[in-house]
């Protein structure tokens, strides 16, 4: 299915650049790429001829493995760039790290990295195409675009609907992505979480704010739990794991005070028993591994889109 939308962008590097036409868009290609996803035997040629390069700074599962097999299944050459036996340890830049590989003959760079910004950086040098897969706590567009068609393909609408992003809010480039899509697609967004993991400037954003989950459930159509990412903390931000888990972890109790039909959705990786229970993550209200499944639809669209304007 060709994109609803014209699409002339070369990067990716956020949901907050794009319209809710674009976005709407993105999501309706993916759809339509869907069945190949189900299919592992599927092989298509959109991509054949390109190649794309996986350049991970921060370690991944879920989003180095989709993207990889996202552009296999288009027909691509992959390079996955391993930074640790890379020339990245003699002192080399990460813009000629880049620009080196985009020598080769290089049509798209997937590239995450712990410093706000990268994606961008890379955008201004380089003359492939250029997919944000996390930068920082800044923004990652491609989770962003696979919750949006997760809400999407199990409620049938975005708009109108209310959703919670819960936790960590501080270090989460989920959680802003998650908010521009969202409002742009004319949802209502509470965050919440302790005070300490709340910046008050994410009020600029367009969203609620709520420290308290258990007075927000009963108006939620959709929770989004976030991780607690210990690993960029400085310092404690709440008094320990069983406090944080009493006030914000969801559980089959609190579940059961939600709204019918709640959608919980968690972009992984989990902390089972901090953030969420085991039979929550597992249950009938989750839909965890349905957001896996839609990330390869998704990068597979945002591939496709983005390799089309590059020429
Ligand atoms: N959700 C997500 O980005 O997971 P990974 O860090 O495993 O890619």
């Amino acid at each position: 299915m060709a994109l609803t939308s014209p699409w002339t962008h070369r990067h990716l590097l956020g949901l907050e650049q794009l319209t809710a036409a674009e976005i709407v868009s993105l999501l309706d290609h993916a759809d339509s790429f869907l069945p190949s996803c189900k299919d592992p035997g599927a092989k298509r040629t959109d991509l054949a001829g390109k190649s794309v390069v996986n350049l991970f700074f921060e370690n991944s599962t879920r989003t180095r493995v989709s993207f990889g097999l996202a552009a296999r299944r288009l027909g691509a050459e992959v390079i996955d760039f391993a930074v640790g036996g890379s020339s990245v340890s003699k002192g080399e830049t990460f813009v000629d790290t880049a620009r080196n590989i985009e020598a080769l003959g290089i049509h798209m760079v997937v590239v995450r990295h712990s410093c706000p910004g990268t994606p961008h950086l890379l955008a201004q040098h380089l003359r492939a195409g250029v997919v944000n897969a996390g930068d920082g706590a800044h923004e990652h567009p491609t989770q962003g675009l696979l919750d949006l068609l997760t809400i999407r393909q199990r409620l049938g609408r975005i708009e109108g609907l209310t959703v919670a992003l819960v936790g960590d809010i501080r270090h989460s480039r989920v959680a802003r992505s998650n908010i521009h899509g969202l409002l742009k697609l004319g949802a209502r967004v509470i965050v919440c979480g302790p005070p300490t993991l709340v910046p008050p400037e994410i009020c600029a954003m367009g969203v609620e704010v709520a420290h308290d989950l258990d007075r927000i459930l009963s108006e939620c159509h959709v929770l989004n739990v976030l991780r607690i990412q210990f690993e960029r903390q400085k310092g404690p931000n709440f008094p320990g794991v069983r406090e944080y888990f009493h006030l914000y972890g969801v559980t089959k109790e609190r579940l059961a005070r939600a709204r019918q039909g709640v959608l919980v959705l968690a972009p992984g990786p989990i902390n089972r028993g901090v953030e969420l229970t085991p039979e929550v993550a597992d249950g009938p209200s989750s839909a965890v591994l349905d957001q896996v499944t839609n990330g390869l639809a998704v990068r597979m669209a945002v591939l496709d889109a983005c390799v089309k304007a590059v020429g």
